[in-house]
Formats: C-alpha cells, sequence, structure tokens
C-alpha cells in the first residue's frame, strides 16, 4: 500500500465510523416495524442483569458435577450446515414464535455445560463438504471432500484408488459394535446421503448412492460397490439395530415404485429393502420394515430388535411442508430409536442428523433452514429427558458453517425473518438475514438492488432471501461450527480442536474401542459403578405417557 493511502486511513476510518451508526438513514421501515426496539421494561435496569447472572451462576453451581464415570450411551447430534449465526437466528426465531423479543431465548442444546469450537476445512479444501466432515467426526481422520469412510490417501472419483483397504477408515459406530454396543441412525436426509454415510460405508465419490451411479461412471460395483449395498449387505450396516431416514429410491430397483408410488434408482434388479427383510428373517431376529409414522408410532413402545423405516423417496419433507401423517418428526425417530437402543445394557451409540438445515441455506430459503434448526433442537430435548446426564453423553455440533449473514443494526425484536431497519446507500432495505451467495441473488437495475420486500411471494416459507454472488446453489462457510456437550467427560468438548478429534473424544468418554485401557475411568470397578438411570428414565417417561403427561 503506497504510504501517501497509509496516511490517510485513520481519516477514511473516523468518517467510517460516522457512517456505520448514521442514524439519519434510518429509514421509514422504523415506524412500519411494528415491533421496533421491543423491549421489556425490567431489562432496562441494572438489577435485572444482575439478578439474570446470579441465577445462571446458580444454574452452573447446581450442575453436576461430571463424575469422570464411563458415558454407556452416546448420542451426537448433527446440525447439517448449522452455523454459528444460524444458531443465533434460530434461536430468536424460537423465542419470537413464542411472543417475546426472541434474542433472549435458547435452544434445548444451549443449556448444555459443554461448549467448543471445531475446525471444519478437511485435507484438500479450506471450506469442506458433508462427506469429508463426516469421515473427521465419525471415523477421527481428515480426509479429502467428496470422500467418505476413506484416507487422505483416496482422491474424489478414484474407484481404484479406495480398492486397497488400509485405506478405509471405521467410524465410532463399528467401534461401538466391536465392544458389544449396539448403534443406530437417524436423519432427515436420504439415509445414503454424505452425513449418515459416514457411519457405514468407505467410498471415493458420495455420489455413488446406488448401482447405476457407480456404472455410470464407469466402475465395477463389485470393486466400488454403491453406498445403499454397503449399506444392506456390509458391515456395519448390516449390524445397525436402527435405521430411520429417507431414501428409498437407492434400494429399489427402476422397474419398481415404492409405496408412494416413486421409482426405484437402481439398474441391478436388487430390492433392497426385501433383501434387508430376508437378511434378518435368516438370522431368525425380529425385524420390521417401515414407511409411514403410523407404522412408526405403533410400533414405539415396543420395537423390533432391528428396525429400517423409509419415510420418502428422496430426502425427507421440510418439517414446515411435511404430510405429518405419514412423516415424523425428527424428535419423534430420536426417541424410537433411543427407546430401541436402550435395551442393550453395555450401552449404545446413535447418529442424529438435522440434515435439512444444509438444503434450507443452500436455496436462501431462510426461514426453513432456520425451522430445521428449531426441529433438531426439539429432537436434543427429547433425548435430553430421556437419557441420564449420569450414563449417557449427549453431542451436538454441525459438519461445516453456511455463508448466511446476521447483519444490520436491527432493533431488539424486530422479525428475525424481516428487514433490517436501515437501507442501504441507493435507500434500498436489506435483509437482517442475507446471504453472500446463492441462488436468492437478483439483477440489478443501473447497480441498485430491487426492493426485495415487493416480491410478490416476499414472506412465504419458499422465499428467498437475498445473496451478492449468483449462484445456482449457496454454498458452505469456511468458519469453525460450535460443539455443545452434555454428560461424562463434556468438559474434554471445550477449547477450539481440529474436528476429527470428536469420535476418539467420544470413544474417550464412553471407554470405546483398544485404546480406552489406558484410561483410568475405564476400568472395570469405574465402569460398574453408575447404575442403569437412563432404563428408570424411559420407563418413568412410558409412565408418563401412558397418563398423557409427556406429548410424542
Ligand atoms: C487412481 O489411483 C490409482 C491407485 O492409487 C492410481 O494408480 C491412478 O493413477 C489414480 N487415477 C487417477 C485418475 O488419478
Ligand atoms: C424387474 O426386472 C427384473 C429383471 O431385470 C424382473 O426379474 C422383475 O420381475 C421385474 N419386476 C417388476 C415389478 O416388473
Ligand atoms: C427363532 O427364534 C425363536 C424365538 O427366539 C425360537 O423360538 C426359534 O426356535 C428360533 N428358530 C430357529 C430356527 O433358530
Ligand atoms: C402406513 O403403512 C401401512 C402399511 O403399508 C398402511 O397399511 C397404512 O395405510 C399406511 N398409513 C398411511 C397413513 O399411509
Ligand atoms: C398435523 O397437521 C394438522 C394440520 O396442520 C394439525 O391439525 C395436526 O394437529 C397435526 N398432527 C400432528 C400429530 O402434529
Ligand atoms: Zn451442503
Amino acid at each position: 500500500m503506497p504510504a501517501n493511502l497509509l496516511l490517510l486511513l485513520p481519516a477514511l476510518a473516523a468518517a467510517a465510523e460516522i457512517h456505520y451508526h448514521d442514524t439519519a438513514r434510518q429509514s421509514q421501515l422504523r415506524d412500519s416495524d411494528r415491533s421496533y426496539g421491543r423491549t421489556n421494561g425490567r431489562e432496562a435496569t441494572a438489577e435485572y442483569w444482575a439478578n439474570e447472572a446470579a441465577a445462571a451462576i446458580s444454574e452452573r453451581k447446581k450442575r453436576a458435577p461430571d463424575n469422570g464415570g464411563v458415558a454407556r450411551n452416546i448420542v451426537m447430534f448433527l446440525g447439517d450446515g448449522m452455523s454459528v449465526p444460524t444458531l443465533a437466528a434460530a434461536r430468536t426465531l424460537l423465542g419470537q414464535r413464542q411472543g417475546r423479543p426472541g434474542e433472549e431465548a435458547q435452544l434445548s442444546f444451549e443449556a448444555f455445560p459443554s461448549v467448543g469450537l471445531s475446525k471444519t476445512y478437511c485435507l484438500n479444501a479450506q471450506i469442506a463438504d458433508s462427506a469429508c466432515t463426516a469421515t473427521a467426526y465419525l471415523c477421527g481422520v481428515k480426509a479429502n471432500s467428496g470422500t467418505i469412510g476413506l484416507t487422505g490417501a483416496v482422491p474424489r472419483f478414484n474407484c481404484t484408488a479406495s480398492t486397497d483397504r488400509a485405506t478405509h477408515v471405521q467410524s465410532i459406530a463399528a467401534w461401538a459394535l466391536q465392544d458389544g454396543r449396539d448403534a443406530g441412525v437417524v436423519t432427515t436426509t436420504r439415509i445414503t446421503h454424505a452425513s449418515p454415510a459416514g457411519l457405514y460405508a468407505s467410498v471415493a465419490n458420495r455420489n455413488w448412492e446406488n448401482d447405476a451411479a457407480v456404472t455410470s461412471a464407469g466402475h465395477d460395483t463389485n470393486l466400488c460397490p454403491d453406498i445403499a449395498y454397503q449399506l444392506i449387505n456390509m458391515s456395519p450396516g448390516n449390524q445397525l439395530k436402527v435405521i430411520l431416514g429417507g431414501g428409498r429410491r437407492e434400494f429399489l430397483p427402476v422397474n419398481m415404485t415404492d409405496e408412494e408410488n416413486e421409482r426405484g434408482l437402481r439398474t441391478d434388479g436388487r430390492n433392497l429393502i426385501e433383501e434387508w427383510q430376508a437378511s434378518k428373517r435368516s438370522q431368525n431376529v425380529s425385524h420390521r420394515y417401515v414407511w409411514n409414522r403410523t407404522e412408526l408410532m405403533e410400533l414405539s413402545s415396543s420395537p423390533p430388535d432391528y428396525l429400517l423405516g423409509l419415510f420418502e423417496s428422496n430426502h425427507m419433507q421440510y418439517h414446515l411442508e411435511a404430510n405429518n401423517v405419514t412423516e415424523p418428526t425428527l424428535a419423534e425417530l430420536t426417541e424410537v430409536a433411543i427407546r430401541s437402543l436402550s435395551r442393550n445394557e453395555k450401552g449404545f451409540f446413535l447418529f442424529v442428523e438435522g440434515g435439512r438445515i444444509d438444503h434450507g441455506h443452500h436455496e436462501n430459503y431462510v426461514h426453513l433452514a432456520l425451522d430445521e434448526t428449531v426441529e433438531l433442537s426439539k429432537a436434543v430435548a427429547r433425548a435430553a429427558e430421556l437419557l441420564s446426564e449420569d450414563d449417557s453423553l449427549l453431542v451436538v455440533t454441525a459438519d461445516h458453517a453456511h455463508v448466511m449473514a446476521f447483519n444490520g443494526y436491527t432493533p431488539r425484536g424486530s422479525d428475525i425473518l424481516g428487514p433490517s431497519n436501515s437501507i442501504d446507500d441507493n435507500g434500498v432495505p436489506y435483509m437482517t438475514l442475507s446471504y453472500t451467495n446463492g441462488p436468492g441473488a437478483r439483477m440489478q437495475t443501473n447497480g441498485i438492488r430491487p426492493n426485495v420486500l415487493q416480491d410478490s411471494n416476499y414472506g412465504a416459507t419458499r422465499w428467498r432471501s437475498h445473496a451478492d454472488a449468483p449462484l445456482d446453489s449457496e454454498t458452505h462457510g469456511g468458519d469453525d461450527v460450535a460443539v455443545f456437550a452434555r454428560g461424562p467427560h463434556h468438559h474434554m468438548f471445550t477449547g477450539l480442536y481440529e474436528q476429527s478429534q470428536l469420535p476418539h473424544l467420544m470413544a474417550y468418554a464412553g471407554c470405546i474401542g483398544a485404546r480406552s485401557r489406558d484410561h483410568p475411568h475405564c476400568s472395570a470397578a469405574h465402569a460398574l459403578t453408575s447404575p442403569p438411570l437412563t432404563a428408570l428414565l424411559l420407563a418413568v417417561a412410558t409412565l408418563a405417557r401412558a397418563f398423557g403427561l409427556l406429548r410424542l
């Protein structure tokens, strides 16, 4: 930078400072904004905030100290694309739905005692995708973008390289199964999508969800089996006790339609749903395949040993748009999975994904992205009710961020889905939540942005917030994501660390895997001291529900 420009900097900064806080720019929007600056009178006193802090201190003191015991059960919740700004915006939406200003609200897991940050970059990517991150947070290894369950020795798309077994890495679900625990997976996306696939698949391309995708890329499915095939016919997929999500089409042949008249995608003639049932029959174990909410709820109180639920041909619907007769909520899926897995005295590992937060953001459908986040929060709340803090570790995190910005100087209590109260330099309103890129970009006229408040579908669920760079699909973000933890060894999750540490931290807390023998808390004496509190809680919850005290 030239020296004369450097001399100018302080003056520029001063000008900018005035500019940033130019109240004269606050537009007429202020008057039309019903909730402008809404605060509760008590909040304007010092006493209110001192009391708020005192209550927080006493809550923290009441927290059961980390008992240093063993996490018999582990549930990992993943909000796909749940960036830190997404959390702040979703909690505000939640609070506003309850008739409050909203900013002071709390998502269920925001009350967890430990919070950390994870670094999400992948081996060859500054900004990650959901495949390499799944390999990191489930298998404990950073890898190449687009690959799942393989080390960084395998480049994306290279089937040949992935046939070397030495490149295959296993997930914490496989580690838990080897220890005699049960494992399960729940998602709102196709069950063969990148995040859940991280639990059970090793594949050089996340898009190889069915055999046709592998063969059309010129590869042999005997060398590189597709993700759906791996789930049904290979380990650890074929040992999972609970498999709940969408994606029926990946399991059915092209000449067959499913229960909702959608065609399959497989060209190998296999019906993998039938194969799953046949395999359980031959093992003489109780099992059920279900495709709708009614069936799922009917078996909720006494689930079979093995449960496969596929509720859509593709991804499950966004919660705000779903048919609630055929589609269960994420909280309902989570409860059934926990009830099923809790029968193993040795404990379990469950992975639960709120997978469509990511899709909402990619479309710039900010309302949908936030609502899916609230749904994840409800699922975590359900798990926290059902599982004791003494023997069950809950971890909530995201795979990567998104580029939604929470911006402006919007007054307290303003509609989180509405405009900022100020206008841009051309007098045009902008939204409190907008994106740096995506399909919501609008053509400008003479360098001036259109007024999106005048869109005919403004306020609709599928209204796209505005974006800067036009892109078919909004991109992920490279920022760190939050990690929330509750239960044994929750404090291990504080700090700022590589995402690939997560399964190792969970295995440490749960005494899972060969390395756990080195940890004092994993000695047999320790492991046997905690009573099966979770079993007790589940029994109480069942009774409460029988008496209509707990809504399912
Ligand atoms: C794929 O991997 C194999 C074995 O590692 C290697 O020989 C080959 O050159 C790679 N192919 C491509 C297209 O990179
Ligand atoms: C689908 O095609 C296979 C052969 O590829 C055949 O065996 C099967 O009967 C067909 N199923 C239906 C429902 O047409
Ligand atoms: C299958 O399981 C049932 C109930 O557990 C048992 O009664 C039956 O003998 C078993 N059949 C075979 C062939 O093992
Ligand atoms: C759910 O599935 C069962 C079994 O296929 C079917 O009998 C029932 O009608 C379905 N319920 C709904 C609401 O579609
Ligand atoms: C399903 O949706 C309908 C209509 O929106 C609503 O009245 C009903 O209470 C919902 N049922 C459940 C179980 O959420
Ligand atoms: Zn994504």
